[in-house]
């Protein structure tokens, strides 16, 4: 019989109200990011707002280009700005709200590399990274560290 690994993995749904009131101020942060976004060819607008340990919010959101895989998600654009101008300064939550013009039933949850991403910031800083992440059907999805996303990751422990 093979060896089999396992790993518990939960998201936590919230409407609204039910979110603190600090999650739920990033969330705002990441939904008027989204109205900034640069996203002319798929339309679908993302806005990110990461927390630093300081309180401190830091936004980005997606960046498109004529030349498809020049573009950015809107994660990269606002965890590279929090670690270029705030290096080693922890993250403690990153919050992602997307939406597109026309059509009510938005989902996100973040693309495989910003899931990766978001894991080397865990991993440097040696604690969790919640993410909270909303479309546009009125519920906000809370996973209370980047494992929830990515299992069975690769990290810098590989690379030894
Ligand atoms: N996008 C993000 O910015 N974040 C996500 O979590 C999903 C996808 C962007 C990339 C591209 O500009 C557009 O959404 C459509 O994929």
């Amino acid at each position: 019989m093979p060896v089999r690994f396992t790993q518990e993995i939960f998201l936590e749904e919230y409407e609204e109200a039910e979110l603190d009131p600090q999650s739920m101020e990033l969330m705002r942060r990441a939904r008027s990011a989204s109205e900034q976004a640069y996203a002319p060819y798929s339309e679908f607008k993302v806005g990110a707002a990461v927390m630093l340990e300081s309180g401190q919010i830091v936004v980005g959101n997606n960046q498109e280009n004529a030349a498809y895989p020049t573009g950015l998600c809107a994660e990269r654009v606002a965890l590279f700005t929090a670690s270029s101008n705030h290096p080693r300064s922890p993250f403690l939550k990153i919050a992602i709200s997307a939406q597109k013009s026309g059509q009510a039933q938005v989902e996100v949850t973040p693309c495989g590399a910003c899931r990766q991403a978001m894991m080397e910031y865990q991993n440097l800083q040696n604690s969790p990274i919640e993410v909270l992440m909303e479309g546009t059907k009125g519920k906000i999805y809370r996973a209370n560290s980047v494992d929830m996303l990515l299992p069975f990751k690769f990290s810098s422990e590989s690379l030894k």
